[in-house]
């Protein structure tokens, strides 16, 4: 179970289906997160698959988010994933809404109240401005925008679409300022991290630039230092 607390600026590796990073290697992953807080003091949280969340959140004190959360509560719902359930874990939060597993506006409005009840910090993924603006108005604790066609390209969002970075923190903020505002898709170097921060997001949503580099560690360490300010 996890002592550190979640703190912005805030990177999330999303560890999705990826080979390289489930089972074992989702554990060695938040072992290698654990690492890099320890050198930089940057907040970092793991996203494996909801199999491997008990296992992950046991093995090292990194943050531990759920990929996805179920509005449902205890009983009847044989499939569903209870937010209640993802706490118990060791999860301390969820993504809710990602490109690859988007849900209807009324069942985030549904998620997002249910999250909170377990306790859990909630970050919701959106595709443009205009759904952040939607979003902001339902308080989760962040909403994380990513141009789909930019995931997994090693295209970075905040270079190649500063703009909607922009955008997103403006539409967010003048919804409820209390909203942070992350970015992702493509994001890979310190570089691509820093101008993230610069377009005023508060964190960094991060993939294959972690989970498919040659070095890991040092991929993640190189992100988190970007950010130290
Ligand atoms: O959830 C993060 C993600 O969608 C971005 O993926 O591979 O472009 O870092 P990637």
């Amino acid at each position: 179970m996890s002592v550190i607390i979640v703190q912005y600026p805030l990177i999330i590796v999303n560890l999705k289906t990826y080979e390289e990073s489930m089972g074992g290697n989702a554990i060695e992953f938040a072992k290698i997160a654990e690492r890099v807080y320890e050198k930089t003091g940057i907040s970092i949280a793991i996203s494996p698959q909801l199999v491997d969340l008990g296992a992950v959140a046991d093995s090292s004190e990194t943050l531990v988010f759920s990929q996805h959360v179920d509005p449902v509560t205890y009983g009847k719902f044989t499939g569903h994933v209870l937010p209640e359930s993802i706490a118990e874990a060791g999860a301390v939060g969820t993504l809710l809404n990602h490109s690859e597993k988007q849900i209807p506006i009324e069942t985030i409005k549904a998620s997002i109240k249910r999250a909170r009840e377990a306790d859990l910090e909630v970050v919701v993924c959106v595709e443009t401005v205009e759904v952040a603006r939607k979003v902001a108005a339902l308080g989760p604790d962040a909403i994380a925008i990513e141009p789909p066609e930019l995931i997994g390209s090693g295209i970075s969002v905040s270079k190649a679409q500063p703009d909607i970075v922009r955008g997103a923190v403006g539409a967010v903020k003048g919804v409820n300022p209390k909203v942070k505002v992350l970015c992702g898709a493509g994001i890979t170097n310190g570089d691509d991290a820093s101008a993230a921060l610069d377009l005023g997001a508060e964190g960094i949503l991060v993939a294959s630039g972690v989970v498919k580099a040659k070095d890991p560690y040092k991929a993640l360490l190189e992100l988190a230092r970007a950010m130290q300010r």
